[in-house]
């Protein structure tokens, strides 16, 4: 049985307990994200819990976005971490870049194997004329994201909207999955507090990423914030998926995502 729950139910710094290692921080700035993948590779904090065993748990809506994406593009996924997901993205596709704002996440994508359709780049999304440089290299491409938006401060989501317009340019397209919140998965209260409360503490790979000081941002409607920004939807919806992550009950933590495939405003 699943129990769902969501990254951004991972302790916030100032919900977590004294003496558990909480460090203060600009809320998801790259600074922020750069110390978590530090710790990560440190072997400081555990395996990121959006790293799966599988292909299948790793990337359940592959099908789907297969279908949607016509092949002739060149792929970038954005936020692409220590590359995990994007290695498993390049065996469909002829060419991959990972990007990411974090330089250590890059650092271990780059010492693991790395496929002769990938490379990887350091690139803040808030960044427009860092995307509009990288675009200059690429042309045109279909842009992947996913848990990225969620993870960076929402003051910063109109720009990373327009720097993800660089990357796509005309032809190029956005397939963007976030983690959703609603109150319907969310209940009365913090999801967080309720799993501590049943099972002590909530798996470190969840709990280990607000320790980091990172603390995911709820975004209301997808498909609304790229709308507002005069994008073209093309389709959008929502999905539930389960991950390898397990309660100390053995079930397994399942999140509620909601997708969006845009292509940028034509001006
Ligand atoms: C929740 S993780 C998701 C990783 C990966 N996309 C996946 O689903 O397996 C969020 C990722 O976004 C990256 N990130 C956060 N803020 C960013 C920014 N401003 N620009 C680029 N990447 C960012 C983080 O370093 C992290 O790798």
């Amino acid at each position: 049985m699943g129990a769902t729950m969501t990254f951004s139910e991972t302790p916030a710094p100032d919900d977590v307990q004294p003496g558990t290692g909480a460090v203060p921080a600009a809320v998801n700035s790259g600074s922020a994200w750069e110390r978590y993948w530090h710790q990560v590779d440190r072997g400081e904090l555990a395996e990121p819990p959006w790293n799966a065993a599988s292909e299948e748990a790793e990337v359940p809506y592959l099908a789907m976005m297969l279908g949607r994406l016509p092949a002739d593009l060149p792929l970038v996924d954005m936020g692409c971490g220590d590359g995990r997901l994007t290695c498993r993205l390049a065996r469909h596709f002829d060419r991959v870049t990972g990007l990411d704002v974090s330089a250590s996440a890059i650092a271990r994508a780059r010492q693991a194997t790395v496929p002769s359709n990938v490379d990887y780049d350091v690139l803040d999304l808030s960044d427009e004329a860092g995307a509009q440089r990288i675009a200059l290299r690429l042309g045109e491409a279909d842009v992947h994201l996913r848990g990225v938006l969620h993870a960076m401060p929402p003051h910063t989501w109109p720009a990373a909207l327009r720097a993800l317009a660089a990357l796509a340019g005309r032809r190029g397209h956005v397939f963007d999955i976030e983690v959703r919140h609603d109150r319907e998965h969310l209940g009365q209260g913090s999801r967080s507090r309720t799993l501590m409360a049943r099972h002590g503490q909530a798996p470190d790979r969840v709990a280990d990423v607000g320790r980091a000081g990172l603390s995911l941002q709820r975004i209301g409607d997808l498909a609304g914030l790229y709308r507002d920004a005069g994008w073209h939807v093309v389709e959008s919806g929502e999905q539930v998926h389960s991950s390898d992550v397990r309660l100390p009950d053995g079930s397994v933590v399942d999140y509620p995502f909601q997708y969006v495939l845009a292509r940028p405003p034509s001006d």
